[in-house]
């Protein structure tokens, strides 16, 4: 523990009340922190536990002094945070990770040029702007995927473009006008192998601890499943989480940060994205690590001794979207129960919407494969028709 460690009984402030502040603030409490949000929605999923709600948008840089005037430091879980509101924060309590490193990683185009820049292995892509530029890339990458530079999240914001296919229409689905002038990324759509990604926290002391790479599935980009440890070859662990490692004090953190990885069928391991915060991914150290990513993230904002990160036992989870709720009878919440080595984890969202992340069933197993076959075995169950 060092002289500046923030100690329980203080108060930690969290820009964004989703599911993450939520599951981060249930943490926090754990070790006797208060904890106060952000949300521009009042009704947000941190709401029932936290002792505080600052309703107000992202890009109110008074309401996020006014949170930071409370709190002994500040920490965010979602990345669309205006860098003035963290700068504002910033002249009342630390806020980590910092606004600068926020600054490159909630634009696409500029994260992607600071790996870039900085020598970390990403797919062939190019900036564009507008239809023109869109045509170039493909004609010069092939099949794309095409992201807006901001606001994306769950696979929104983006557009598949196949060779021969109209650009225009592309753009259009995109932008919302095909003549429109908008920053944007346009990804060769590259053959995966598979999808994995890792979880590291970093201390303001420089201190590091990695959780081992999480296996990740993907259905219509989004996250449908993960599950640890990843079954890859000890080689490629020690090439992803050196990846990691080398982001993480390249881009100086404080906090968390997930690393997405893509590994290609001709063997690159490539970075996707980084996110600097809780991830889906890694919702299954709750159960497979001595210290989940939620508790990690209060250690490391805290400057406190970083937790333990080994695997005592492989987990998977299976997320659960609004289409449970909405196409039909209500989750059958008591047959998925009944499922052995399971949990639910539901975030307290009062409306289901189609895609909308609601919660997850998260599973243990002597083996990833069974960890995994559990989950999904109970997340099954949520269909099963009444008796
Ligand atoms: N260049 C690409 N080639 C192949 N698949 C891709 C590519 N880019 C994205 N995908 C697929 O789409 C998914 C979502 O992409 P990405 O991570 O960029 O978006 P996102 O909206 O930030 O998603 P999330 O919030 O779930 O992380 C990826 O995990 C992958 O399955
Ligand atoms: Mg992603």
């Amino acid at each position: 523990m060092s002289s500046h460690s923030i100690l329980p009984g203080a108060t930690i402030g969290i820009l964004g009340g989703g599911q993450l502040g939520r599951m981060t603030a249930m943490a926090a409490r754990t070790l006797g922190y208060d904890v106060h949000v952000l949300d521009p929605d009042p009704d947000c999923a941190a709401r029932g536990v936290v002792d505080r709600v600052v309703t107000a948008r992202f890009d109110d840089a008074d309401a996020a002094a006014d949170l930071a005037r409370n709190c002994a430091v500040v920490t965010l879980e979602i990345e669309q945070i205006a860098t003035a509101s963290l700068d504002a924060a910033a002249r009342h309590a630390p806020v980590r990770p910092s606004s600068r490193l926020l600054g490159i990683i909630q634009d696409r185009a500029r994260q992607k040029r600071w790996l870039k820049d900085n020598g970390f292995p990403l797919g062939p892509y190019e900036d564009v702007t507008n239809v023109d530029s869109l045509a170039g890339a493909a004609s010069r990458l092939g099949d794309l995927v095409v992201k807006a530079t901001r606001g994306g999240y769950d696979g929104r914001s983006q557009v598949r473009l196949s060779v021969g296919a109209d650009a225009g229409a592309a753009w259009a689905s995109l932008t919302g006008d095909c003549a429109a002038v908008r920053p944007a990324v346009a990804e060769q759509a590259l053959e995966l192998e598979s999808e994995l990604s890792v979880m590291i926290a970093r201390a303001p002391n420089g201190a590091t601890a990695i959780y081992p790479p999480a296996l990740n599935f993907h259905e219509r980009q989004v996250l449908a499943w993960s599950v640890m440890p990843a079954p890859l070859p000890p080689q490629l662990v020690r090439r992803a989480t050196d990846l990691a490692r080398g982001i993480a004090d390249a881009i100086a953190l404080e906090g968390l940060l997930a690393v997405e990885m893509f590994l290609t069928t001709s063997g690159e391991l490539l970075v996707n994205e980084l996110a600097p915060r809780p991830h889906n991914s890694f919702h299954e150290t709750e159960l497979a690590c001595p210290t989940s990513q939620f508790e990690q993230l209060v250690r490391a904002v805290c400057d406190l001794p970083l937790g333990e990160t080994a695997i005592v036992r492989p987990a998977a989870i299976v997320n659960l979207f609004g289409d449970l709720w909405t196409n039909g009878s209500a989750p059958r919440f008591d047959a998925a129960l009944a499922e052995p080595w399971t949990r639910l984890h539901l975030y307290g969202k009062r409306v289901a919407r189609p895609g909308r992340k609601m919660g997850h069933i998260s599973a243990y197993g002597d083996s990833a494969d069974e960890a995994l076959a559990r989950a999904r075995a109970a997340a099954s169950r949520l269909t099963d028709v009444a008796s």
